[in-house]
């Protein structure tokens, strides 16, 4: 949050004492209502600020929460014509940029913005943002086969750190089950390559939550708007975790 004025000032309108003049003088709306208040706050990410009824051309940063179907590409385009996820993005005329990725054959919680702070914060391995993800697996591992995974194991790119599993589902018959996994690093395609470490490769990978978020019941390929709440508390959240923390159960 910053002063009215320095936004204002920022934004190219005046100089900062003008802008002062401007706000005395009724001229600046803040979300539609005239502010006069020289000690008024606001964040340009997310507030309309208006001067004379004329937005300030601060870009509105946008923050999407998105149900990624399988066979999507994460990524602005793709030379071989496959979709990618700023196909399902109708009306979002802003350029918008995925936080991290979901793999081609992986589900579920993809958030997207144009918000470079955002998504460095959430995606920087030092702030441990837990992401919890369904996966159903060949085959019932066994507890000291899902111990291992909790505890960390070798993979070609060093150590994983501890993760969170539990069984979600265990198929009649036992041909395949559904691990919940929570993990705090984001490495290229690691949930899919715990599990072939321990010989039960992944058959289907859904992520169903990413720090505080729920996928919910959103429904495959759609999206909505992040709310300045949700923002900020994961903002809050990933910039005080420097160590890992307990994802909070969903049963999504
Ligand atoms: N882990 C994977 O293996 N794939 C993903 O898409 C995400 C996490």
């Amino acid at each position: 949050m910053e002063r009215l004025q320095k936004i204002l000032a920022q934004a190219g309108i005046a100089s900062r004492r003008k802008c002062e003049e401007l706000i005395l003088a009724g001229k600046v709306q803040l979300n539609g209502e005239t502010v006069t208040e020289l000690g008024t706050k606001a964040d340009p990410a997310v507030d309309e600020i208006t001067v004379n009824g004329k937005s300030v051309g601060v870009e509105k940063k946008l923050y999407i929460l998105f149900n990624k179907p399988k066979g999507v590409i994460t990524s602005a385009s793709d030379d071989k014509g496959r979709k990618i996820v700023t196909d399902y993005l109708k009306g979002v005329n802003e350029r918008v940029f995925p936080v991290g990725r979901l793999d081609y054959d992986t589900e579920g919680l993809l958030l997207l913005t144009n918000d470079g702070d955002f998504a460095y914060l959430l995606t920087h391995p030092k702030h441990h943002v837990p992401k919890t993800y369904l996966a159903t697996v060949k085959g019932v591992p066994h507890g000291t086969l899902l111990d291992k995974l909790k505890q960390g194991v070798m993979l070609e790119d060093g150590m994983t750190a501890p993760a969170e599993l539990d069984y979600y589902d265990i198929e009649p018959g036992e041909k395949q089950s559904t691990i919940r996994i929570t993990i705090h690093e984001g490495r290229n395609r690691q949930v899919r390559r715990m599990f072939e470490s321990i010989n039960h490769p992944v058959t289907r990978l859904k992520r169903i939550s990413f720090g505080e978020l729920h996928l919910g019941n959103m429904k495959r390929g759609l999206y909505r708007h992040l709310d300045k709440q949700e923002v900020e508390e994961l903002m809050r959240n990933a910039k005080k975790a420097d160590k890992p923390r307990k994802q909070i159960k969903s049963d999504t």
